[in-house]
């Protein structure tokens, strides 16, 4: 493979996947990387060491014809507007993406090697030229949980999330901090004084956050002090979007014969950039704690069991502990009052990395051989 095109590198997910391509000097395998802009083509394209060319036309279906593989992270409406047009041109690369759109065609793979390397690679020999990243939240639940799937545990999970703001983007992560900074400036005077009554400064708080003023454009309501319990779109059947992909993607990343119920509510919440999520796993049987630890804990080289135990728990097992980080802690595990095969477990990490940009370059990896 000799060209490789990226497109939408500078936004947030593009800027953690060039951040971590090079970290890990990932341009050495790539023999001529060429960059693309949907604004600003003939500027000046990324520092990464040596010469690229001036920005390409994002939108160019002829240079984009000339590429041995496509890396998006330009979002769904660019795949739509662009991805069918190239193919219909009879383009044969391999195009890569971090959006959802192609994620659950039957010609489209989605990529999280730790887990299904063997899918991707049965993939590849069978000609499929669309590797698609998957939901955050579905990549990190399986990240974490991959060793009870492979041993073939899992009757059923449901999960509950406490989702970032960086999933929904970055002007949210913005708005989040907004709302933050007009929390406190609205009882600043306040808390200076330690005898303040406190039912005072929260009436203050519940009335900035209610307030026509308070930055809520993103979002569409306050976040920061609050949660807000749906994510993405309304679907017929009760679920939201985010709900409903658990399941499907789920399955399709891990190729079950039999589908493994997934479930669960998604709520947002005000951390930066770290999904969290707590599970209740329904075990095929019971197994002793220790043997579910080695399963979980040896799954893959970031997954990293937490004791059951509250020091261990708060300095590692939070969004502040993980940020940055691909490691993927998982804690909280104990049995459940419901009965042995009853699991309880709880996993945080960056939605950023492992939810996003990582699964992508080392599917680009993996392709480039
Ligand atoms: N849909 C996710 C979220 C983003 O809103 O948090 C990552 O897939």
């Amino acid at each position: 493979m000799q060209k490789v095109g990226f497109i939408g590198w500078r936004g947030m997910v593009g800027s953690v996947l060039m951040g971590r391509m090079l970290e890990e000097n990932d341009f050495a395998h790539i023999p001529e990387p060429v960059f693309f802009s949907t604004s600003n083509a003939g500027g000046k394209g990324p520092d990464i060491g040596r010469e690229v060319a001036r920005l390409g036309d994002a939108y160019d279906l002829d240079a984009l014809a000339e590429l041995d593989a496509i890396v998006s992270c330009q979002g769904g409406d660019y795949t739509k507007a662009v991805f069918p047009k190239l193919r219909d041109k009879g383009w044969q690369g391999y195009w890569i993406d971090a959006a959802s759109s192609l994620r659950m065609e039957d010609d489209a793979i989605i990529v999280l090697d730790p887990v299904n390397r063997d899918v991707i690679d049965r993939g590849i020999d069978a000609g499929v030229k669309n590797f698609i990243g998957g939901n955050c939240t579905v990549s990190l639940m399986l990240m974490a949980l991959g060793g009870l799937f492979k041993a073939d545990l899992v009757e059923w999970v449901s999960a509950m999330t406490y989702q970032a703001a960086s999933g929904a983007g970055a002007k949210n992560m913005r708005e989040l901090i907004a709302q933050m900074g007009a929390i406190r400036d609205g009882v600043a005077h306040e808390l200076e004084d330690p005898a303040s009554a406190i039912l005072e400064i929260d009436r203050k708080v519940a009335d900035t956050m209610r307030s026509a003023d308070f930055p809520t454009r993103e979002f569409g309501a306050p976040l920061a002090g609050s949660l807000l319990p749906w994510i993405d779109t309304q679907l017929e059947n009760g679920q939201s979007r985010e709900e409903w992909k658990a399941q499907v993607e789920a399955n399709k990343i891990l190729g079950t014969e039999r589908t493994v119920p997934v479930d669960g509510t998604c709520v947002r919440i005000g951390a930066m950039r770290c999904h969290s999520q707590a599970f209740t796993v329904k075990l095929k049987k019971d197994l002793p704690m220790a043997d579910i630890e080695q399963l979980i804990g040896t799954a893959n080289d970031w997954v990293k069991v937490i004791p059951n135990e509250r020091e261990a728990t708060l300095q590692r097992l939070t969004p502040t502990a993980v940020t940055g980080k691909l490691d993927v802690p998982v804690g909280r595990l104990r049995k459940l009052n419901m009965g042995p095969e009853y699991l309880n477990a709880y996993t945080v990490g960056d939605q950023l990395l492992w939810g996003a940009a990582e699964p992508l370059r080392r599917v680009l990896l993996i392709l480039l051989g």
